[in-house]
């Protein structure tokens, strides 16, 4: 099957940035959102970021024209209908990806791919609510996605190999490089980052280090791009509270368990840079902002 057409369905942070690296790498791309509002906003946060490659000379202004050229913001489900391939990046809610699974199912081609970018939610669980779990992967994106290399595949209990086969290639159209996975939770980069994180939060709880200690320790010890707290800030700490629940309950391992200080910043409405305070404080753009 040739993919041509791409149906990404959620257009926050994760759904813009994977519609954005696929528009760049040529493909024609529905973005969808439940409401004009919403798909607006994801619209012209692709546009800003592709105006700022071209402020930096990455980018000839002709080139951003045709690239913006072949997003296709929509609020219609029905344009599913035209896809070649789908990727679901809606909220991390099984419930909420149940329904709209169900209603793409009926809305797709047969031989199209569904693709979740779950990075936590079961994808044999998902896949059993359509007709084609032998066509249902998981194609997990890090943030922010135009610039992370990575994508995490993951074969539901059922997924046919031509289905991994095809998305791994797609994975390297889009300047990629995939890994597969299998379908247990976390899948790999989380089992892996979710104790990371955890023990830097264990150890500012226990006075180990400050929290700038611990950031650097990792930053010029390990050579990481952020620190394991600054990085639990930025990619969201309910985010990961929900992730360490999704491992501890599905591993029955005490190492996933939450510490209780990152229970105790979510519950104060502390998210991270999102609400813009976490473990540190942020401005609106998302700068640091100092205590
Ligand atoms: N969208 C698009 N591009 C972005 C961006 C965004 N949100 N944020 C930064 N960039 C780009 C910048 O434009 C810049 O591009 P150029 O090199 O072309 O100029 C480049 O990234 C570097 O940015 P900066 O110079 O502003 O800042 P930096 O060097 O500090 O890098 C960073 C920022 C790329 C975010 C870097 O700190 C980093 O790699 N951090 C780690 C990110 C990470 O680990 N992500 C995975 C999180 S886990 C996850 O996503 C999965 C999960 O399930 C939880």
């Amino acid at each position: 099957m040739t993919i041509k057409q791409l149906f990404v369905a959620g257009a926050g942070l994760m759904g813009a940035g994977i519609a954005q690296t696929a528009i760049s790498c040529g493909y024609e791309v529905s973005l969808r959102e439940v409401d004009e509002a919403l798909v607006n906003r994801g619209a012209e946060n692709i546009k800003k970021r592709l105006e700022n490659l071209v402020q930096k000379g990455k980018l000839e202004a002709g080139q951003r024209d045709a690239v913006v050229a072949r997003l296709h913001p929509t609020t219609s489900l029905e344009a599913a209908g035209r896809a070649d391939f789908v990727i679901e990046a809606i909220t991390e809610n099984f419930e909420a990806k149940r329904d709209l699974f169900k209603r793409l199912d009926g809305i797709c081609r047969p031989d199209v791919i569904l693709a979740s970018n779950t990075s936590s939610i079961p994808i044999t669980r998902m896949a059993a609510v359509t007709k084609r779990p032998e066509r249902f992967i998981g194609m997990h994106f890090f943030n922010p996605v135009p610039v992370m290399p990575l994508i995490e595949l993951t074969r539901g209990r059922d997924t046919a190999d031509e289905t991994v086969n095809a998305t791994l290639e797609l994975s390297r159209s889009l300047g990629k490089t995939p890994i597969t996975s299998l379908d247990y939770p976390g899948f790999i980069v989380n089992r892996m980052l979710v104790p990371f994180v955890n023990e830097a939060i264990n150890a500012l709880m226990q006075g180990l280090g400050s929290r700038e200690d611990i950031d650097q320790g990792a930053k010029l010890g390990l050579h990481h791009p952020m620190g394991p707290l600054e990085l639990a800030d930025f990619v969201g700490l309910d985010t990961h509270l929900y992730i360490c629940n999704v491992l501890y309950e599905g591993l029955h391992d005490p190492k996933f368990a939450p510490p209780a200080l990152l229970q105790q910043l979510v519950d104060a409405g502390h998210f991270g840079r999102k609400s813009g305070r976490g473990f540190y404080r942020y401005r609106q753009d998302g700068s640091r902002q100092p205590d």
